[in-house]
């Protein structure tokens, strides 16, 4: 496990983003794993502008999302599909077909779960998998819990998550309570895993996740056991490292 630390979030988006740019230029048609939340919005905004400046080529990459809202649709603007052409697909030449989230509109919890497990599993694996990092330690929606999840699963958001969504939107009843996530086995099964997480609100969970014991009930924590992940951090969520 290699950790960076950087000065501040527009240094750790710069260097998520180089890593990113980094697998998309020695292979161009790699498979991403993404992440939607606060974190990645900066190292969206930097893939955005050097594909803008040429330095970038999104013709042949192909993307998985960890997660979707159960109940949301693609209009809906706090759907993460909704997220992800806003904040990525739709600035960069990316092959909409070729980019996967989860089906928030499938009721059926084990149809979607099953048909997203097959679409990731339809790609022959992720190259790089971009991850963000939950208060609470989730990792996708993959809540604290007494085991791993192995694959694409229906959870019930915690409270402290349900909470920490609040802020998009209107009224905490319409923060929905259910999403469909990767599982923790979907997500060890990436070659490379690129962790972003900034401020002093994550300085507690970093120490726990990365320097804590391995358990579900910190989901990140799984990942001292992947052979290569990369955590970019800036100085304040290392703060307490
Ligand atoms: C988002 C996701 C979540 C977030 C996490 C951190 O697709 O899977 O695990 O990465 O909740 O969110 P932010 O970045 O908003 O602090």
């Amino acid at each position: 496990m290699r950790i960076i630390v950087t000065k501040n979030y527009e240094d750790m988006s710069r260097k998520a983003a180089n890593i990113i740019s980094a697998q998309i230029i020695s292979k161009p048609n790699c498979v991403l794993g993404l992440a939607t939340g606060s974190t990645p919005i900066g190292t969206y905004d930097n893939l955005i502008d050097w594909y803008k400046k040429g330095d970038l080529d999104f013709s042949e990459v192909s993307t998985v999302n960890l997660d979707e809202y159960r109940g949301l649709d693609h209009e809906n603007d706090q759907s993460y599909y909704y997220f992800m052409m806003n904040h990525l697909f739709k600035h960069v030449n990316i092959d909409i077909t070729r980019t996967h989230v989860p089906d928030g509109t499938e009721p059926d919890s084990e149809k979607a779960c099953s048909d997203y497990e097959a679409i990731v599993e339809s790609y022959g694996g992720v190259d790089l998998q971009l991850l963000g990092l939950g208060h609470n330690g989730h990792i996708g929606f993959n809540e604290p819990a007494d085991e791993f999840p192995k694959t694409t699963n229906c959870v019930d958001l915690t409270e402290s998550t349900i909470q920490a969504n609040a802020r998009f939107f209107e009224k905490i009843e319409d923060v929905p309570t259910q999403a469909y996530t990767m599982g923790i086995g979907t997500i060890m099964k990436a070659k490379k895993i690129l962790l972003v997480a900034s401020g002093i609100d994550k300085a507690e969970i970093v120490k726990k996740a990365f320097f804590g014991p391995v358990v579900p009930q910190v989901p990140a924590s799984i990942l001292q056991f992947h052979p290569d992940v990369t955590i970019v951090v800036d100085e304040d969520a290392a703060s307490l490292l």
